[in-house]
């Protein structure tokens, strides 16, 4: 089969197309024909060796695509059916491999494209905005990147919960977006100051949460636009990681809750997994969350997908077609 293969780290150059042997899924394991494949943030870290993994590999964890062949043990599964998961490997191929029990049935009604487009990203926003801050009607919420992938979810999902929604983003262009996905609120913070911008749209007050996955560049301020005992919620580091933090800063500045959660520590099991997957695909069939995928590569493009993730020119998700 075709695949991307990272030999060694660093930039996207180093994401090779070439030919690897069909993967043989073990006990317990899914082989699935990848009709698309999504890109996301993490491995451009990983191609990077910021969090490092045994070379070579075939990156990738979350793709869509019909069940080809099962490993031992694996039942309630038949080659054909419409599959999808969020942490799967390999999934930069034209076949790739998952547990079975991370994969979810993609109902009528949602395409393949929008079950890999939607599942990381979607199921991040989901944990965000029902777990680690349970949104309420009337909470007032600071989302960072508010037109990126897992940005224009989380407003929308905020909104539905009954949130007042202040994003921030970069360009005009990326603002629309955000005001289309239901912000209340946009700050450009390339313009202008979001912490003096936060706090005048609150009254003075400070919101309940910040969602922050800009990281370096926004973190310390983010720490300004909360309401005592406020949380901030640092999901990610596109920018860069975070400077080390003293806690009794969390003191001086109001109590402070700070947390900084990952995906996989949200769908622990079977049930959570359902849970966030089935919200979302029937958000999705009922039209009441609108996914953009904004760009889909071919599958030997993945080099020119990470450029493009890095270039912060994405304004949604980014696929990979094999
Ligand atoms: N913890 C988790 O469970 C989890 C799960 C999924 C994703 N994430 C993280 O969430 C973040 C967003 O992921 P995503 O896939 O939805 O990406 P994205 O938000 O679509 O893209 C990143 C955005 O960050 C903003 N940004 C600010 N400074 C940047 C810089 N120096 N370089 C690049 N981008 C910069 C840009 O928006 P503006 O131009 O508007 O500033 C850019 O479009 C990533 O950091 C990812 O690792 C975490």
């Amino acid at each position: 089969m075709k695949a991307i293969h990272l030999y060694e780290f660093g930039e996207p150059e180093k994401l090779v197309y070439d030919s690897a042997a069909l993967p043989t899924p073990k006990a317990g394991e899914v082989r699935v024909k990848v009709a698309a494949a999504g890109v996301n943030f993490v491995e451009t870290y990983q191609r990077r060796g910021w969090y490092p993994l045994p070379l070579p590999v075939i990156p990738g964890a979350e793709f869509a695509g019909v069940v080809d062949a099962l490993g031992e043990g694996v039942a309630g599964l038949h080659t054909g059916d419409r599959v999808a998961t969020a942490a799967g490997a390999g999934a930069y191929a034209e076949y790739a491999i998952a547990p079975a029990d991370k994969l979810v049935p993609v109902p009528d009604g949602v395409t393949l494209e929008q079950a890999a487009a939607v599942l990381l990203q979607g199921m991040t926003a989901h944990y965000l905005a029902l777990s680690t801050f349970p949104l309420k009607e009337g909470d007032t919420a600071l989302v960072h990147a508010a037109a990126g992938g897992v940005g224009q979810l989380l407003v929308q999902i905020a909104k539905m919960r009954g949130a007042y929604v202040i994003g921030t983003v970069s360009t005009e262009e990326k603002a629309a977006l955000a005001h289309a996905a239901g912000a209340d609120e946009v700050i450009l913070y390339s313009q202008s100051d979001f912490g003096s911008e936060t706090r005048r749209l609150t009254g003075g007050k400070g919101v309940d949460v910040v969602y922050d996955s800009v990281g370096k560049t926004t973190f310390q301020k983010s720490l300004n636009c909360l309401r005592p005992r406020g949380m901030l919620v640092l999901y990610g580091q596109s920018s860069g990681p975070v400077d080390p933090l003293d806690p009794q800063t969390l003191q001086h500045k109001g109590s402070l809750f700070l947390t900084r959660p990952t995906l996989g520590h949200y769908t622990l099991s079977r049930e959570e997994l359902t849970w966030r997957t089935g919200d979302l695909f029937n958000w999705l069939a009922g039209g009441k969350l609108k996914m953009r995928i904004d760009r889909t590569f071919a599958l030997e493009q993945a080099a020119a997908a990470h450029a493009y993730l890095e270039a912060r020119a994405t304004k949604g998700k980014v696929l990979l077609a094999p």
